[in-house]
């Protein structure tokens, strides 16, 4: 990406200016100069709000790993492409050259298609941070296949389910994974999935941890054994604009994981430009993000986002905490990184060590620090700006979502004077509007609303796999013709974004979406239980945390209620993963509820933050003495 890149206050205006003018024409260029094609575009974009139906490129011919490694090649060839850096500090770093890489991918595109996957098939992947992670991703794209990842926390319930929504008749998985001080057998989570997965064929294993696995002759099949024999050559599938690229599952708030899909052209373009632009990448730099690639953060700024760039990144496997709290700072002195992008959640868990920790590291290669996933509240701003970048590497806190593919708010380092808690302004070709319940926009500064996105850009996901009328319904209809973001924003005196958080049913939990529809139809599995009702209350290090109200069947005397609310816990592990289990439980005997059934989640959310103060309007419940009920039960 060597045009369009913005270096200075007075250009990013010009260029914003122009983006939002003739976004035509705008991203034409963009996408010409910067990209290898087999055959160029005869429209840039064509959109249709009301339906959503969007297409960016279209008619367009190209790979996206065409533009990820063939290409870097010739200039690049033994440039490293990825390092890894494992789990455990004295196993060796790898440095992967962008040759090497290339010839991984094209190996395992041979193994795949030896395993009968061809151009349109869906694969899951259900991978640690290990390169075979990236390698298959990019396998997949190198095919036409489209590769959806599941992250490797999630149990088998929510695998089968994710598995049987894009119908993959092939898996990619470990032995296992390793995860600070635990291992975790990954191929027994795939094992029972697959007991729920008629489509299932075949199961390709990365051997990782070495624990025992149990094999099914024919479908299961080591992927040392495969690769070793695998041709190095591999003929790049020739893939139109709109093919899709990749699914990826997020949080809805109903019970059922949207699939949200991206596609090849769009996507390439605005996550190659964001990168570049947002982290100010240059040649030598080494890039660590430190999201999981089973999350949107990892596709596009650990893959796709860099690799497009010819950067140096990092895939890290282990946690921030193993074997002591100074590991991220550790790798960052190790290996001389110069970005460093993590989520508000590690860094308070960080920040609530001792500096010390963070002092005894020189890291003075940083130049510019990010921030993702949630709203990054006052105290860690500052701490990450005082302690890590030592208040020389600007901070960009970046805005963006599962659906929206790439970076949509951002400060651009050294050009956007940042300031704590903002995510300050769009990119180019993004327009942002806050919207009132009304469905009125607001105009002018220094005011709040929900946010919403004015004209479509390249990154926006196109539908939700299987169900364009979710899609539509989701994002296009809260306000006609506009992309409505579920999040609320508010625009200070100068136009700058702060991102207020949710105003769905979505709780963001130490970075991860969560829909309180799963979750409480995986806890009134549980037999004892009635019916519940979870919200979010603060919690200081992971942002946000889950406070479920039970209703038992019968009042539950009998029972011991320490050891039910950890069966309760224990049903949403094994239904959904340990990332939705409640950190507070309170058994009620009846839920507020207006005349019309609905629960007032306000009053819930109230009580599990500890706030009595004012319950607010409470004259359309049906049952408005619960309210005092609820409050003097709390645990
Ligand atoms: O609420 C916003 C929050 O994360 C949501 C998107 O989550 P997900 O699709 O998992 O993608 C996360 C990584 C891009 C948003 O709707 N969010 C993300 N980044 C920020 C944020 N909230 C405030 N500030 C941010 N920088």
């Amino acid at each position: 990406m060597k045009n369009y890149v913005i270096h200075d206050l007075p250009e990013y205006f010009k260029q914003y200016k122009k983006s939002i003018k003739n976004p035509k024409k705008f991203w034409d260029k963009i996408a010409d100069e910067n990209f290898v094609w087999y055959q160029r575009w005869n429209k840039v974009v064509k959109y249709d709000m009301e339906n959503a139906k969007i297409e960016w490129f279209k008619n367009a011919k190209l790979n996206i790993t065409k533009n990820c490694l063939d290409r870097h090649l010739n200039e690049r060839g033994d440039k490293t492409a990825i390092i890894f850096e494992p789990n455990d500090p004295t196993e060796e770093a790898q440095h992967i050259s962008y040759r090497d890489l290339h010839q991984r991918v094209c190996k395992m595109a041979n193994v795949l298609t030896d395993l009968g996957v061809s151009k349109g098939d869906r694969v899951c992947i259900y991978l640690p941070m290990i390169p075979e992670l990236a390698v298959s991703v990019l396998a997949c794209a190198k095919m036409g296949a489209v590769h959806s990842v599941i992250f490797a926390g999630f149990s088998d319930t929510a695998v089968a389910s994710r598995v049987n929504d894009c119908g993959a008749k092939v898996i990619i998985c470990s032995d296992g994974s390793f995860r600070g001080n635990k291992s975790i057998d990954l191929k027994v989570i795939v094992d029972k999935a697959i007991e729920k997965t008629p489509l299932v064929e075949k199961v390709l294993v990365v051997k990782r941890t070495g624990c025992k696995v149990d094999f099914k002759e024919g479908r299961d099949f080591w992927l040392d054994d495969l690769f070793e024999k695998a041709s190095p050559d591999f003929v790049t599938k020739i893939m139109d604009a709109e093919d899709p690229l990749f699914i990826l599952y997020t949080s809805g708030s109903t019970g059922k994981p949207k699939g949200m899909l991206h596609t090849t052209a769009g996507y390439m373009v605005y996550t190659a430009y964001t990168f570049k632009n947002v982290f100010d990448y240059q040649e030598n730099d080494i890039y660590w993000c430190t999201a999981d690639i089973g999350w949107i953060t990892g596709h596009s700024y650990i893959i796709y986002g860099p690799l497009l760039n010819g950067a140096t990144t990092v895939i890290f496997e282990g946690v921030p905490t193993y074997p002591e709290p100074d590991r991220f700072w550790e790798v960052i002195e190790k290996h001389k990184i110069t970005q460093f992008y993590t989520a508000p959640t590690a860094i308070r868990s960080l920040a609530k060590e001792s500096a010390d920790w963070v002092e005894k590291h020189d890291l003075s290669s940083l130049r510019v620090i990010g921030s993702v996933g949630e709203p990054i509240n006052d105290e860690a701003w500052h701490w990450y700006n005082d302690h890590v970048g030592k208040k020389k590497c600007p901070i960009v806190d970046t805005w963006w979502q599962t659906e929206t593919g790439g970076i949509m708010i951002s400060p651009l380092p050294f050009i956007t004077p940042t300031k704590p808690t903002y995510a300050t302004l769009p990119m180019p070709g993004i327009q942002p509007v806050l919207m009132d319940d009304k469905r009125n926009e607001i105009t002018g500064n220094q005011v709040d609303g929900n946010l919403c996105i004015r004209f479509p850009w390249p990154g926006i996901a196109r539908t939700i796999w299987g169900d364009h009328q979710r899609y539509k319904e989701t994002y296009f209809t809260a306000f006609p013709g506009k992309y409505f973001t579920g999040d609320g924003a508010l625009r200070d005196e100068v136009g700058y974004y702060r991102i207020t958080g949710r105003v769905d049913d979505i709780i963001i939990v130490s970075g991860h979406n969560l829909g309180t529809a799963p979750i409480e139809d995986s806890i009134n599995l549980h037999p004892a239980v009635a019916e519940s009702a979870i919200v979010g209350f603060p919690h200081d290090v992971k942002g946000s945390a889950l406070y479920g109200f039970v209703i038992l069947k019968d009042t539950g005397e009998s029972r011991d209620k320490e050891n039910l609310k950890k069966e309760i816990n224990n049903v949403i592990s094994d239904t959904m993963g340990p990332i939705a289990k409640l950190d507070k439980i309170q058994f009620v005997s009846a839920l507020p509820k207006t005349r019309s059934g609905k629960i007032m989640r306000r009053i819930l959310r109230k009580i599990a933050a500890g706030d009595f103060s004012n319950f607010g309007d409470t004259s359309t419940l049906l049952n408005p003495e619960i309210v005092d009920e609820i409050r003097d039960g709390k645990v």
